[in-house]
């Protein structure tokens, strides 16, 4: 059974929507018009209960089946933009300078209200939805906000899904793997404190360039020699901060970047490697080296059972060549993860065709997967508390 019928009917309305959602792009917390529109309309489609202010912005509807059932199923969706300047020239573009739905939370924001319109009219499943509609996916960890604000058990939530949509994926496709998905994201600041001289008298120094600049080549050890060649994972210095003059030796100098990995011993061993090289390879030359490792994001780790139940869903709309299974993980992170530490689902990518990538001032959100997304949340709910 494909895209279902009375979904394609509002494809239009829906897609309205969207555009209006990407003319008036918000950045992290700060969805307040996103947020009042979303509650506005969950309240017009007659949801049960329409809860504002979870996580300090998302908004949560409860949609009752026509059947009473115990379990209860929540849909997640993003509501936030990046701060990016649009450029794709199209009549719907923000209207914000600076501002951008570049990730297409849009369409994730205006898919999930179409399912939940769809949902409360036909309300043909025995149990409960929860939409869910969070904020600050793009790093302010609205996701975590929302669970350590009690959502799931305010709600009480059994399983939790979300959705993203995929540039290079046909449209309408469907791509997911259980286990890891996407990468956990963490950040580090390693300081190198070292003495300053005249740059013509370097044995006066202790040099926190050539200091740094070995920590960087030592780091690159990490990954190729310390993790295992059939796991994954990423260390990547991407700022070196040190000096001013072309004949000063500067003093301190500031290495950051990024760590991507999948498993927390990998996450753990890495943290612990490169405290070790840094204060080794600084102690060496008698200087300090201080590492600050900020965990990010967690690894997005799709459940087993739910997984399978989110791919026989997706081939129900769009049919098992549609639908891969095995997608190979992908380095990005995403706050959807905090959800699924707190109960079992799944996480799945949705094409979006051959568009300018995510976070890419040209990238746009494809309305002709509209209707497909909608009949994925439909019938996932209808599948999983069936009437
Ligand atoms: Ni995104």
């Amino acid at each position: 059974m494909p895209v279902i019928n009375s979904v394609s009917a509002m494809a239009d309305e829906v897609a309205a929507w969207r555009r209006d959602l990407h003319t008036h792009p918000e950045l992290d917390f700060d969805v307040h018009r996103t947020a009042a529109i979303v509650a506005e309309k969950l309240k017009a489609f007659g949801c049960d209960e329409v809860v504002p202010g979870i996580g300090r912005t998302g908004v949560v509807g409860v949609i009752k089946g026509r059947l009473p059932g115990d379990k209860v199923i929540g849909l997640r969706a993003d509501m936030d933009a990046l701060p990016i300047v649009e450029a794709t020239g199209k009549p719907y573009a923000s209207q914000t300078p600076g501002k951008m739905h570049a990730c297409g939370h849009d369409g994730h924001t205006a898919m999930l209200l179409g399912a939940a319109k769809y949902l409360a009219e036909t309300r043909n499943f025995a149990g409960t939805a929860v939409v869910i509609f969070q904020p600050a996916e793009e790093g302010g960890g609205g996701g975590r906000e929302m669970v350590n604000d009690g959502m799931m058990d305010r709600f009480g939530v059994h399983e939790v899904y979300g959705m993203h949509n995929m540039p290079g994926l046909e449209p309408g496709a469907f791509a997911l793997r259980p286990g890891p998905l996407m990468a956990a994201a963490d950040r580090f600041t390693i300081t190198i404190e070292g003495k300053g001289a005249h740059a013509a008298q370097p044995h006066n120094s202790i040099d926190t360039v050539v200091i740094g600049s070995q920590i960087v080549t030592a780091l690159q050890s990490i990954v190729s020699r310390g993790v295992d060649p059939l796991a994954s994972a990423v260390v990547s210095v991407t700022v070196f901060k040190a000096g001013e003059a072309f004949n000063v030796l500067p003093q301190t100098a500031e290495l950051k970047g990024t760590v991507r990995t999948f498993q927390p011993e990998v996450q753990d061993m890495i943290e612990r490697r490169m405290g070790e090289i840094a204060s080794g390879i600084a102690a060496a030359h008698g200087a300090t080296a201080t590492l600050n490792y900020e965990r990010g994001y967690p690894s997005t780790r799709n459940h087993e059972d739910q997984t399978a139940f989110a791919a026989k869903v997706a081939a129900e709309v769009s049919g098992a060549d549609k639908v891969i299974t095995d997608t190979p993980p992908v380095m990005g992170a995403e706050d959807f993860s905090y959800m699924l530490l707190a109960r079992p689902g799944a996480f799945i990518f949705i094409g979006n065709g051959d568009t300018a990538g995510l976070h890419h001032p040209g990238y746009d959100f494809d309305d002709s997967i509209i209707p497909v997304g909608i009949s994925y949340w439909a019938r996932l709910v209808e599948n999983a508390m069936p009437a």
